[in-house]
């Protein structure tokens, strides 16, 4: 009996902390391993934009070229800077020591990212900065409150003011006119333009997102194409293994 009581305690517990502490609501994306024109855009906009502090140290370039479908030539033309080999992790040169004391925080390693935060979050999060005059870099971030991280899109996404309630920001943010497929964000608002539109910079921000799912899982297809092969060959396998046994008792009966 205690031990069931115990197991029933552990088993609620996630729920309790799951509820504590309100979080701001995410945008929810659908992420799509097999589309590598995003993959493709989305590795593009890491490497220009976020390597310079965050490594990705359990990908290889190489693994990543395949997968998204780029040739290795023009990875090792494009995408990769200074005399790292296509066969290498994707590391960076920043030590988290200097970084530490450079942001507060280090820059994380981005490779599991997807797998703890998950994908909604990621893309909700890099939508999400306003601008902030008591930080560091001037900026704060709606799902990441006080973030060290300075907004590196900013040029393409524009500024963006904060001037939601707690109440209105929990009530509001994430919610989408389903007609318009706009924000209905109105306490949010942008007071300078940037390089994209709204729309296009979603765009930009759900290739990134799609890539670092991507990269947490890269493994996935090749899951699903074998378990597929492996549930074809125990269907034809059953058919021998039938025969078999159907042999192997003729004379028993
Ligand atoms: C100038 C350095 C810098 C650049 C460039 C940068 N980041 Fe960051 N990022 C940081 C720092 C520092 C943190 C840690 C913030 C903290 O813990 O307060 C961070 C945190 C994050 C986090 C949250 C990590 C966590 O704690 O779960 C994500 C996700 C992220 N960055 C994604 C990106 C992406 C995507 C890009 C490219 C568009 C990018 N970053 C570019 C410095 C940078």
């Amino acid at each position: 009996m205690k031990k069931f009581l115990v197991a029933i305690v552990m088993a609620v517990m996630p729920l309790a902390a799951s509820a504590s502490g309100a979080k701001a609501p995410l945008d929810h994306i659908e992420v799509d391993p097999t589309n590598q024109a995003s993959l493709q855009r989305g590795m593009q906009t890491f490497v220009n934009n976020c390597m310079g502090c965050h490594s990705l140290k359990y990908q290889r370039f190489e693994r990543t070229a395949v997968d998204a479908g780029i040739p290795n030539e023009l990875v090792e033309e494009h995408l990769i800077f200074g005399d790292q080999k296509i066969g290498e992790q994707m590391t960076i040169a920043m030590s988290p020591a200097d970084a530490a004391n450079w942001f507060g925080n280090p820059p994380p390693d981005l490779s599991l990212e997807a797998r703890l935060r998950g994908p909604d979050w990621i893309y909700t999060y890099l939508r999400s900065f306003y601008k902030d005059e008591s930080r560091p870099y001037g900026v704060n971030n709606v799902v990441f409150k006080d973030v060290g991280m300075p907004n590196v899109l900013e040029s393409l996404e524009g500024v963006k003011v904060n001037n939601c309630t707690p109440e209105e920001l929990h009530a509001a943010h994430g919610k989408i006119d389903p007609l318009t497929g706009k924000s209905m964000n109105s306490c949010i608002t942008t007071v300078k333009k940037g390089q994209l539109s709204a729309e296009e910079f979603d765009k930009v921000i759900y290739d990134l997102t799609n890539f670092l799912a991507y990269v947490g899982e890269p493994y996935k297809q090749d899951s699903k194409r074998i378990g597929t092969n492996v549930l074809i060959f125990l269907f034809i396998f059953f058919f021998f293994a039938f025969a078999l046994k159907k042999e192997y008792w003729r004379d028993v009966h």
